[in-house]
Parts: C-alpha cells; sequence; structure tokens
C-alpha cells in the first residue's frame, strides 16, 4: 500500500501518529549505556513530549516529565551528570526518582502533588524503553514473537561504535516516518 504524501508531512497525521503510535508504545530511547552511572540524566523527546531519563545511586533508570511542575522550564538539555535535578530557574530540586526534594522560598506552601510525573521505563537488550503510557504488556512479552531473531543476551554485548547525525537543510521537513522508510526500504 502506498503513502500519499500528506502522510509525511501534515500536522494532523504527526499528531496522530504521536498519539495513537509513539504514546502508546514501548519506545527505544537510548542504549543502557548511556544511562550508566548513577547521577546521568539524559533528555530525550519520546514524540512532542519531553521526557528526562536518570539513574539513582541504586542502579534504578526513570523515565520522568523534563518540565518542572513549578512554572513548566525544561529541567535537562542534553546530557548531565548531578545527584539531584535542578531546575534552573527558581531551583526547585528533584530526586533521580522524580520526587520533590526541595522548593526554595516556598516555605509553608503545600507542595503535595509537585514531584515529577513519571513514566513507564524498561530495559531489554541493552535498549532503554519508555511508555507514556501504563498498562501496556512488558517489552519482553511485547518481543517475545522476534526472540529467535533478537538475543536480547547478545545485544546487551553490544557497544555504540560511532553515531550519526543528520544535518540535512531539509531534516526538519522530512520527519520521523520518512527516516523510519529509508532505514527500513532496501529499495530506496
Ligand atoms: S520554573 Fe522551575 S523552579 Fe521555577
Amino acid at each position: 500500500m502506498a503513502l500519499t504524501p500528506g502522510d509525511y508531512h501534515t500536522a494532523e497525521v504527526f499528531d496522530r501518529e504521536c498519539r495513537e503510535r509513539l504514546s502508546a508504545s514501548w519506545i527505544p530511547v537510548c542504549r543502557s549505556e548511556e544511562l550508566a552511572s548513577a547521577g546521568t540524566q539524559r533528555a530525550v523527546m519520546v514524540g512532542t513530549t519531553p521526557v528526562l531519563l536518570t539513574r539513582d545511586r541504586i542502579g534504578a533508570a526513570h523515565a520522568l516529565s523534563n518540565v518542572c511542575r513549578h512554572r513548566a522550564i525544561t529541567l535537562v538539555d542534553g546530557d548531565i551528570q548531578a545527584d539531584a535535578i535542578r531546575c534552573p530557574y527558581h531551583l526547585w530540586t528533584y530526586r533521580l526518582d522524580g520526587g520533590l526534594a526541595a522548593a526554595p522560598f516556598m516555605e509553608g506552601a503545600d507542595l503535595a502533588g509537585c514531584d515529577l510525573p513519571r513514566y513507564a521505563i524498561a530495559e531489554w537488550g541493552g535498549w532503554v524503553f519508555v511508555s507514556l503510557v501504563g498498562g501496556l504488556p512488558s517489552i519482553g512479552e511485547q518481543l517475545a514473537p522476534l526472540r529467535g531473531a533478537l538475543d536480547p543476551g547478545a545485544m546487551e554485548t553490544l557497544r555504540i561504535g560511532f553515531r550519526m547525525r543528520w544535518m540535512w537543510p531539509a531534516a526538519k521537513a522530512i520527519g520521523w516516518l520518512c527516516c523510519i522508510s529509508m532505514w527500513t526500504d532496501s529499495r530506496w
């Protein structure tokens, strides 16, 4: 079945894909080695949702909203290493599991409910997956039919060899669907 040009670049289609696909699936966001050490904080986008990945001191990975609960500032750009998540605006501070730890000058205010929203996170085959919705089958169950072709134990041993960043002037106009098509369609 052929896709129409609009499938690649209209805002309506992208919104629907974000809602029905990217927000309703396990999405691979990085390799576990990129989130390996305690205090690692890594900003990623899942569809149009800014997500902050963290690794805490006991080795647990977390997927949190990357938006401060105070005035909606982006908490982390790129990758950093720190023992807490600190908002650059008024210095609200969150633990690596997303719990609010400190809110300067807000003494006496009711800050219940100001923890960072948490998303589902899982690691499989050396990959970190995030789901914006709860209640999905585990990533292991979802990928079970592919176990013959994708050996998670073998994939865990893989390490990043190089990175390729597309810097084409038209890259923004191409969209994720076209990128996926290019990598999966051998006839391009
Ligand atoms: S916006 Fe984050 S502390 Fe105010």
